[in-house]
């Protein structure tokens, strides 16, 4: 017997860092996403086909015995769009289906976020809570963690480029800003600052006021300079959007490398761009989100 699960990635668009602290982040699911198929079949569980480094996430949900596991995603790993995350509740929904049943929110996100506190120490929860709704949300932690889908007056369309592998893990990220914001009061404001940024563009993305959202997304990123989370790649990437024509441009997820997106006037301009960033980055996608 066969089930299957997909799930997308995350794109964070506004808040990553400043949401640890209690602050909402704004999310979106990325059209990327993460299959997992499961099959029965005799003695011990294991990977059949997909990158190896899965099986400890995997493991962590799957039972020890008699399930096969084929794993097939679009989403760079590791990078910054929640693989670890999309691979979590691709799996319980595909246990789930297992067991001729599907897997609500509140199953895809307890389950997911066992994985996801393995993975990367304490985390907001805010990737697998946006894989497990899907759409743009704005997120803020919490047992149970307060989610609000955003309704968009118009759909984004993003430059998405990876600027290559982070040299720290999300773990380890997080807690270099702890340790900075607990010594340094600038560093503190700033995640403050984060918080203002994301509420401003909660209002800005409803009111359909894309020229303004970009320019909280360019100050997004300052603020994630002063964090000490940005690298110069990513900063030479968002300059470069910003010179290409985006409206706004900022790194995404825990930051030390992987992804970067500007947000295009439009389609044919999220192309353009994506062009003009194509020979300095590892990858380069145009979506739409919303
Ligand atoms: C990682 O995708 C986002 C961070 O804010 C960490 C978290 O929310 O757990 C950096």
């Amino acid at each position: 017997m066969l089930a299957r699960g997909v799930a997308p990635g995350k794109l964070i668009l506004l808040g990553e860092h400043a949401v640890v602290y209690g602050h909402r982040a704004i999310a979106a699911a990325a059209p990327l996403t993460t299959a997992v198929t499961l099959r029965r079949r005799p003695g011990p569980s294991s990977l059949e086909a997909g990158a190896p480094s899965a099986w400890p996430a995997l493991a962590l949900l799957v039972p020890p015995d008699g399930v096969g596991v084929t794993i097939d995603s679009s989403l760079p790993m590791g990078c910054g769009m929640g693989s670890s995350a999309a691979l979590a509740v691709a799996t319980v929904r595909a246990l789930a289906q297992m067991e001729g049943r599907e897997a609500s929110f509140e199953e895809c996100f307890e389950r997911a976020f066992t994985v996801e506190r393995a993975f990367h120490g304490t985390p907001s929860g805010v990737d697998h809570a946006v894989s497990a709704a899907g759409g743009v949300v704005a997120f803020r932690k919490g047992s149970p963690p307060a989610l609000t889908p955003l309704s968009l007056a118009t759909p984004l369309w993003i430059t998405l480029v990876d600027t290559g592998p982070p040299i720290a893990s999300t773990a380890q990220l997080v807690a270099a800003v702890r340790a900075r914001q607990a010594e340094d009061t600038d560093v503190a404001a700033a995640i403050e600052a984060i918080g203002v940024c994301v509420e401003e563009a909660v209002c800005a993305l409803e009111a359909g006021a894309l020229a303004r959202v970009g320019g909280l997304m360019r100050a997004n990123h300052q603020l994630l300079q002063q964090l000490g989370v940005s690298t110069p790649p990513l900063d030479a990437a968002c300059d470069a959007m910003m010179a290409a024509g985006a409206w706004g441009a900022k790194l995404s997820g825990a930051g030390g490398g992987g992804v970067a997106f500007g947000l295009a006037p439009d389609e044919a301009a999220a192309h353009a761009i994506g062009e003009a960033l194509r020979p300095s980055v590892r990858s380069v996608w145009a979506l739409r989100i919303g």
